[in-house]
């Protein structure tokens, strides 16, 4: 099979089932602040963030780097295509009295002309195939103000192939059960994985499948420079340091308009 079909060809994480159930159960799952406090000296120097500049936070989830952006002064915008993590991130968001507007929205359909300063993925950037990258990436780049930065992180292809097959059964919490399967798709370069999370105390089960794809930072490359970046550079992960292709497991990107 040369191209992700069927069941598998959703990016998303399937989110009708996978966002009522992480809000339930895993929620702990979202990074939490201490985290994103860590890395918000890298991001603010990766990105040369300064207090004038409006950041998009595309797939945010229930929010927490937004806030932790809000936070510091920095205008931002939260989108994602769940809108019961959106209605969580707003319910935080109000309780801590801070303003970030967040609109519901698949970011592969985003159309804004020259409207934010930064655009910003953390653990959010799916694609499945290579024209869904280059399509992305040129959305991103007419979003972009002159000078605007994109910012994503990405596992490093030639690693990642090692975790696969994989199948994982964990007991999240008493009688929760997540199993996770997923296999690699070397013709099609991603992987097709299965999630199945059971709670037996309401007999309520989802299952979601989902193809993620994983080109390699040259590819990854030629994808930027086709959407029109020319400007850009592989950190580690969430490191002020050089990617090293042959040692890390991911990469941290930082694109200039
Ligand atoms: C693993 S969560 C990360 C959330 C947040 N960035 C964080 O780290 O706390 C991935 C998020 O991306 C969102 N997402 C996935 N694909 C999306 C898309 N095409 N458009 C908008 N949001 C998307 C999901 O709904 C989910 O909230």
């Amino acid at each position: 099979m040369n191209t992700p079909s069927g069941k598998f060809n959703r990016t998303d994480f399937g989110h009708e089932v996978y966002d009522r159930w992480y809000l339930e159960h895993a929620r702990y799952n979202f990074e939490v602040g201490e985290f994103i406090e860590k890395h918000i000296p890298f991001y603010e120097k990766a990105l040369q963030l300064s207090k004038n500049d409006n950041i998009l936070e595309a797939g945010c989830g229930i929010g927490s780097y937004s806030r932790a952006f809000a936070r510091r002064g920095y205008d931002v915008i939260g989108m994602d295509l769940s809108p019961n993590f959106l209605s969580e991130a707003k319910t935080i968001t109000q309780r801590e009295n801070l303003e970030i507007e967040f609109v519901l929205g698949d970011y592969n359909e985003m159309s804004f002309k020259e409207r934010f300063s930064v655009i910003f993925f953390e653990g959010s950037f799916f694609y499945k195939s290579k024209q869904g990258l280059v399509s992305l990436l040129t959305r991103i780049y007419k979003a972009l103000m002159p000078n605007g930065r994109l910012y994503f992180e990405h596992p490093n292809q030639s690693k990642i192939i090692n975790r696969f097959p994989m199948a994982n059964l964990s007991e999240i919490e008493k009688d929760v059960f997540v199993l996770q399967t997923g296999e690699y798709d070397e013709d099609d370069n991603g992987s097709r994985n299965t999630w199945l999370k059971i709670d037996l105390k309401t007999q309520k089960h989802y299952k979601c499948d989902f193809f993620l794809k994983y080109l390699s930072p040259d590819k990854i490359k030629k994808c930027l420079e086709e959407a029109g970046f020319r400007d850009f550079h592989f950190y580690k992960k969430r490191r002020i340091e050089d990617f090293e292709p042959e040692n890390d497991n991911g990469f941290s990107l930082v694109a200039k308009k």
